[in-house]
């Protein structure tokens, strides 16, 4: 069993994108009202008080989309400055990254990780929803950014559909021959908004990773990251490519993480929320610190066998929130 030592934090839960994998379509999300937001100054008591002596020392921050946090360049300068943090990264759709990038990296951010699903502008557009103007080029130009200002390293998250986007893998594997990009190709967990793919609505990793070696061959490559991809690398290529198959290859005896929602309920895996407190509350309430230490700790006790749970249930799990108010 591996060291719990990752602690995905969702800074908020509103998205400026309604991907259609990750929101249910036309269903109005009830957003966690902005006095509900746990304080940067609650989470730091948090991270410090309880967390961090409990062995955590990874963090990222997710949403919904984190760059809408009004706070986020100084919760990454915050976590970043604590002593016992020995890694802090953000996951992002990228469309306000552009002008964040540099401030980000100044407050001591080095690693990102950023979600694009298509190198195509319109596929990306269904896929990303909510209509609108074309998102795609300020998506790139925040990736551009983010490669300029010296992010590293910098992954692509693409979550592969059938029929969808999946003609692009080759693609998205020859951008990493010539750039220092890492581009993961994420099995689609039919949560959320799973009904709308259909019963079969992703492709194995063995079957992406058979057609990029078919093309050019592939060896196994090494890139930092805390998180569950396999890594491979094209021979000669500048970056790698990464499989994250929730879906044909359980990794659950592997996990290290658990999440905390930007409303403070503490999650003790993606798929399962039995036992999830909420820490704001307790912190409002008055509990003292001693006891929400002893509370997490209880439940990071138990997290192996409601990981076994979240697997034994497939992908139905027990949840009540969508991947947005997750943070995936
Ligand atoms: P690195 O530290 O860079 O390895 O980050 P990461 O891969 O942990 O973070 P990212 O936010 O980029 O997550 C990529 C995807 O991995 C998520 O969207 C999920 O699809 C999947 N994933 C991450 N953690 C879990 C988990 O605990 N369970 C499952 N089933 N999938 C996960
Ligand atoms: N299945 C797999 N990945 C998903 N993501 C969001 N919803 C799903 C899903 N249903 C991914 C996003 C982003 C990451 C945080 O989660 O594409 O890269
Ligand atoms: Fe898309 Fe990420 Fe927003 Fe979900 S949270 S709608 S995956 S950009």
């Amino acid at each position: 069993m591996n060291p719990v030592d990752y602690l995905r934090i969702s800074l908020i839960d509103r998205c400026n994108f309604r991907c259609q994998y990750c929101m249910p379509e036309g269903e109005e999300l009830a957003y966690v009202r902005r006095q509900d937001w746990l304080t940067i100054a609650e989470l730091l008591i948090l991270l410090e008080q309880v967390f961090m002596p409990l062995g955590f020392r990874k963090f990222r921050l997710t949403g919904g989309e984190p760059l809408l946090r009004p706070e986020v360049v100084e919760v990454v300068g915050a976590i970043a400055s604590l002593p016992q943090t020995e890694d802090i990264a953000l996951t992002t759709n990228g469309f306000l990254l552009a002008p964040l990038a540099e401030p980000l990296y100044q407050a001591g951010l080095r690693r990102i990780n950023i979600s694009l699903d298509s190198l195509d502008p319109d596929t990306f557009e269904a896929m990303i929803g909510n209509g609108g103007k074309s998102r795609w080029p300020q998506v790139w130009e925040g990736i551009q950014a983010a490669q300029r200002v010296g992010f590293a390293p910098l992954k692509l998250n693409v979550v592969v559909i059938p029929g969808v986007n999946d003609h692009e893998i080759e693609d998205f594997a020859a951008l990493t021959l010539d750039r220092p990009w890492h581009v993961r190709f994420i099995e689609f967990m039919p949560i959320g908004n799973g009904s709308l793919f259909g019963e079969r609505a992703w492709v194995a990793s063995a079957e992406l990773r058979r057609r990029i070696g078919d093309r050019w061959g592939l060896t196994t490559g090494q890139v930092q990251g805390n998180g569950p991809a396999d890594v491979f690398q094209i021979p000669g290529a500048v970056g790698t490519v990464g499989f994250i198959s929730q879906m044909s290859e359980c990794f659950c005896d592997r996990c290290n993480r658990m999440r905390l929602a930007a409303d403070g309920w503490l999650r003790p895996c993606l798929l399962n929320e039995t036992g999830q407190i909420n820490l704001r509350d307790a912190l409002r309430n008055g509990v003292p610190i001693e006891e929400i230490y002893q509370q997490v700790a209880a439940l990071l006790a138990h997290k192996p066998e409601i990981n076994f749970q979240a697997r034994e249930s497939g992908t139905t799990g027990t949840y009540s929130r969508t991947m947005s108010q997750i943070g995936g």
